[in-house]
């Protein structure tokens, strides 16, 4: 089987970056990563890709303009015949001419529930709103900040006593399930972008 070929930019940790590489190694998986891009040296997502021998690379947005910066990361994406880029906690918005050259095959994963608490720290956001349930979204990236098609949500309840730590925790688990569904579904052809729905057929 012909597997669709994913590329990750991350900038921290890279906890779904790897729980999308466990997933890609599964004998029924259909699809694998062929590149990590980080904007952080010393990202352990990184350091992570490395050390599994999958192609990495450190990308510093220094001394350049944001399109000589996201020419540079596209040119690898092509170089390495990604169909998919996958956002796994990488810290920039995509300019334009990014999100044009891979149109509708940008996803990113968001841990609440969207279009509530969008940007940084979004769980914390959601304690101190007091919402009961939260969760994580996969969206389709576009223009705005966290603001694409919305792809596949999971609920979390806030349990009374959460603090952003244990909301984070319980959320994170979720997410390295879903993200990899999103992908999965991605590369079956079964997502259908409908104005801002996306139907899985
Ligand atoms: C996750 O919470 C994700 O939802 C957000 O950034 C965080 C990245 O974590 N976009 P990790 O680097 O994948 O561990």
């Amino acid at each position: 089987m012909k597997r669709g070929k994913v590329g990750i930019l991350l900038s921290g940790r890279g906890s779904n970056f790897l729980a999308i590489h466990k997933n890609s190694i599964k004998k029924e998986s259909n699809f694998e990563i062929s590149v990590v891009i980080s904007n952080k040296k010393n990202a352990r997502g990184l350091l992570k890709a490395k050390e599994l021998n999958i192609p990495s690379y450190y990308v510093s947005k220094k001394g350049k303009t944001k399109q000589e910066y996201e020419r540079e990361i596209i040119n690898i994406l092509k170089k390495h015949s990604v169909e998919l880029v996958c956002l796994a906690g990488y810290m920039r918005l995509l300019g334009e001419e990014f999100i044009n050259e891979f149109k509708n095959k940008i996803m990113n994963i968001h841990p609440s529930l969207l279009p509530s608490f969008k940007g940084l720290d979004a769980q914390r956001q959601a304690i101190e709103y007091g919402v009961k349930i939260s969760g994580c979204t996969v969206h389709f990236v576009d223009n705005g900040l966290d603001s694409g098609p919305i792809i596949i949500q999971k609920a979390i309840e806030v349990k009374e006593g959460d603090d952003e730590e244990a909301l984070s925790n319980r959320i994170l688990k979720e997410e390295h399930k879903i993200y990899s569904k999103a992908i999965k579904l991605f590369f079956d052809n079964k997502l259908e972008i409908k104005g801002r729905r996306v139907i899985i057929k």
